[in-house]
């Protein structure tokens, strides 16, 4: 492991080095990490002195000086973080409830909010009932491994997140390639015994920003009689004609069997939810252990969403917004020969298949001012690296403007051909 080349390492290398004990493992870990500061290649825990939105203050690592940047990170897309009617919510309900639940859901912790925004998140995703988590990992995590036990099976599309894997662990796993119906259509076929089957996919993909193709994955799984689970995580308050996301997008609401989500994203706070049947949500409240036994969703982060979910609803501008800038930075960066996969919505991946070459894109973005994040292997696969943007309606057009224009130098300063570009999709 000494002679591991840093130049070529990656996080996924670190997970298990033979012979090295845990405290061995760290500090040639540290070694690695030190090794990614030295050359200006540490993207990781960047420190923020003023929270989401189009232009960010971080602090400087050594000399604690902070800059502006702009911020192209976030998952907050429609800037409701700062909006005046869920910072003015969750004021009033600090004052009101206190700075917390005190419990756990069902012994104590349910207050008058949490039902306020089961009820609220219910019927924005046309579902009978809704259960609240206090994160969006925890919810989707809880509730798979709740659901799918030794004789159930869950078919995941391969780019599925983190949590769903996670919540795997007790059921079988078959995963079908990505948005690709011939492929899940294969497994449904040839897995017709198992008691319980699960189709789980993403409504918008977190690493692509591609959207999932929900209405005939539906139609197929029922088909097959099996269920649909869909992660509207990206989606909510982005997609749909009304901002409600994925059903609403394929005019299907009330068709999917389970619709997961986070609060995190479009919908400005923290927290995750689980809409369906009532008779589902019931059993989730008595077997999800991430619910049962983790303290309920902050006061102020029930009635921040609560309020953010009217926004959504009554203030159609601000969608309208982000997808104006959706759509000039995704014309402009197919127009610079730029390679973004199928980029649907507010995630741009700007694929460029090099790990070497997405870390230096980061620090001469970084350099310029600009916030992005790089994705590298294991992440993605090492010919899909890529650097991730993520917009948000209060960027302007400044904002785009610059981070266009700097990488459209980046891309001749690095030699990003459009060759070496297509060659990484294939
Ligand atoms: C697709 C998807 N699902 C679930 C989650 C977990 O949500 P949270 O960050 O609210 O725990 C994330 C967030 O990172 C995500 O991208």
């Amino acid at each position: 492991m000494e002679t591991l080349d840093f130049s070529k390492a990656s996080l996924i290398d670190f997970l298990d080095i033979e012979d090295s004990n845990l405290f061995e493992r760290a500090e040639i870990f540290a070694d690695f990490v030190g090794y990614l500061h030295d050359t200006n290649h540490h993207f990781y825990r960047r420190v923020s002195t003023t929270g989401s939105g189009a232009t960010v203050s971080i602090q400087d690592k050594c000399s604690g000086l902070e800059r502006e940047m702009i911020f192209m990170a976030s998952n907050d897309y429609l800037n409701l973080t700062k909006h005046p009617r869920t910072i003015q919510a969750g004021v009033d309900a600090v004052l009101k409830y206190g700075s917390g639940a005190g419990s756990v859901p069902l012994l104590g912790g349910t207050l008058d909010i949490h039902i306020e925004l089961e009820e609220k998140i219910a019927k924005m995703k046309g579902c009978e009932a809704a259960i609240l988590y206090s994160s969006g990992f925890g919810s989707n995590c809880g509730t798979v491994l709740a659901m799918l036990k030794e004789k159930d099976l869950a078919i995941l599309d391969m780019y599925v997140h983190a949590s769903i894997i996670d919540g795997c662990a007790n059921t079988n796993v078959k995963y079908f390639k990505h948005n690709d119906l011939e492929s899940l259509e294969h497994i449904l076929k040839s897995n017709m015994n198992f008691r319980t089957k699960f189709v789980i996919v993403d409504g918008v993909y977190s690493m692509d920003g591609d959207i999932a193709p929900l209405d005939k994955i539906v139609e197929l799984a029922h088909q097959y009689n099996a269920y649909v689970m869909v992660d509207e995580a990206h989606a909510s308050g982005v997609i749909g004609a009304t901002g409600k996301g994925t059903p609403e997008h394929f005019n299907i609401e009330g068709k999917v069997d389970v619709v997961a989500g986070t609060f995190s994203k479009g919908l400005g706070s923290v927290g995750g939810y689980i809409c369906g049947s009532k008779k589902l949500i019931n059993l989730l409240h008595y077997y999800s252990r991430s619910y049962m036994f983790s303290t309920a969703m902050t006061p102020q982060s029930a009635a921040s969403l609560v309020a953010a979910i009217d926004v959504i609803q009554e203030e159609p501008a601000i969608r309208a917004k982000l997808w104006d800038n959706i759509n000039y930075f995704k014309s402009n960066l197919l127009q610079l020969g730029f390679n973004i996969g199928n980029a649907q919505t507010a995630i741009f991946p700007v694929i460029i298949g090099d790990d070497f070459k997405v870390r230096e894109t980061c620090r001469i973005l970084d350099e310029m001012g600009i916030y992005a994040n790089p994705v590298q292997y294991p992440a993605v696969p090492r010919k899909l690296s890529r650097i991730r943007f993520s917009l948000m309606s209060a960027h302007t057009r400044d904002h785009l403007d610059k981070t266009l224009n700097t990488m459209e130098h980046i891309k001749k300063v690095l030699k990003i051909t459009e060759t070496s570009q297509k060659t990484s999709m294939n």
